[in-house]
């Protein structure tokens, strides 16, 4: 992430903070006074009675600027995850100074309201996602160069996955490390981490994982495997015979996150989805889909047009995702329009009918009134099998 985009992103952050959450907080306040308690459950509730936790993305900036955000949160999730302020980058910007105080202040709102915290994420095994110190340190090689680097891997996983001992219940181990484009054989994408230290990198932060944090499910997480592009075909296969290798090496890895961050122009497959659901859960691991989202700049700007057919994209994946035993978590990578990622600076795309609509990727829209997408992940957890 460079400089520019942080800067982008508070920017634009300001922005929709002063349009949409102080109007967000009345609706919210409204809907809550007015509602029954049918109404006004949120999604966790319908989660849970099928044994499954919901949760969304959240920041702790965005938590502390809106007290309506923040109590919308509490109603609706069981479970939440740091959208960035977990990150390596985020909490040691240099080797000597650490910044833990935004990722304590969303374990501490998940302790003051009894959620379940997701951690995100350990290493990311791409270049530009790592400290800058770190992948200097990496680049900088020769032998001495590789032991410091396990060292720092290391002391950076023990570190925070005993931090937040406690909170975590699922940790993202290692995120988004498998890249076809990059023409290995076992997969694994390229970066300054794997030409240093080797592919071991990933039995040992699994390992360093599994002594720190004891008792949370320790996560493969990666994107693209949820729709029909041949390249997403291609890494399912990918991801499975990765997972199997960690298996058989006895690394200590328990769930494949499904990241989930749906495309609006691609085909889903349900059977085949279903069929790659089944084949990693009969490696023995559990599912997690950990960011869920639609992106629809291809769909003609119409708002109802793209919520029924956000919604019916979304019911469509879930139901999949649901009906397989071993799914036991769905966190969207956010919770309304408002803070999605995908209305940044530096995320957002152009849209394909040239309009500049702010995209609708999530459950609840910029004013937080639950949108067509909330009621079609309801029905889908309603109509799930019980776990
Ligand atoms: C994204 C955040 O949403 C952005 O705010 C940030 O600028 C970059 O990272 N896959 C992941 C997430 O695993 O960490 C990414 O989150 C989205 C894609």
């Amino acid at each position: 992430m460079s400089d520019a985009s942080v800067t982008g992103e508070k920017h634009g952050l300001r922005t929709v903070d002063r349009r949409g959450l102080l109007v967000g907080g009345l609706a919210l306040l409204s809907g809550i006074q007015a509602g029954s308690g049918a109404e006004t459950a949120g999604l966790k509730t319908f989660a849970a009675a099928k044994g499954v936790r919901f949760g969304g993305a959240v920041q702790a900036r965005d938590l502390a600027a809106s007290a309506a955000y923040a109590g919308l949160v509490a109603q609706e999730c069981a479970v939440i995850t740091a959208e960035n302020d977990m990150k390596w980058p985020a909490l040691q910007p240099e080797p000597d100074r650490r910044t833990p105080e935004a990722a304590d202040r969303i374990v501490a709102f998940a302790r003051a309201h009894g959620l379940a915290v997701r951690g995100h994420t350990l290493v990311w095994g791409q270049d530009g996602r790592m400290p800058k110190w770190f992948e200097a340190m990496a680049r900088s090689g020769g032998p001495a160069g590789a032991r410091a680097l396990e060292a720092q891997m290391v002391a950076h996983i023990r570190d925070l996955a005993g931090r937040y001992r406690e909170a975590i219940v699922s940790w993202d181990v290692v995120n988004e490390t498998l890249e076809a484009r990059d023409g290995r054989g076992d997969g694994l994408r390229r970066s300054v981490l794997l030409d240093v230290f080797g592919p071991s990198w990933i039995d040992v932060a699994f390992r360093t994982a599994r002594d720190a944090a004891p008792d949370a499910t320790l996560v493969y997480n990666d994107y693209g495997t949820e729709q029909a592009k041949p390249w997403k075909v291609q890494k399912r296969t990918m991801v499975l015979r990765f997972l199997e290798a960690l298996k058989s090496r006895g690394v200590p890895v328990q769930a494949f996150g499904v990241q989930a961050h749906l495309a609006g122009d691609e085909a889903f497959d349900a059977r085949s989805f279903a069929t790659f659901l089944r084949e990693i859960a009969s490696l023995g691991l559990a599912i997690e889909v950990t960011e869920l989202d639609v992106d629809d700049h291809t769909w003609p700007a119409d708002i109802g047009e793209r919520d029924r057919r956000g919604a019916e994209l979304i019911e469509r994946f879930l139901d999949v995702c649901l009906a397989e035993r071993a799914t036991t978590t769905v966190v969207t990578w956010g919770l309304g329009d408002a803070l999605s990622y995908q209305n940044r600076p530096g995320w957002r795309k152009v849209r394909s009918d040239g309009s500049t609509a702010p995209a609708r990727p999530l459950p609840f829209d910029a004013e937080w009134r639950r949108k067509p997408m909330w009621h079609a992940m309801a029905r889908a957890f309603q109509n799930a099998p019980a776990r």
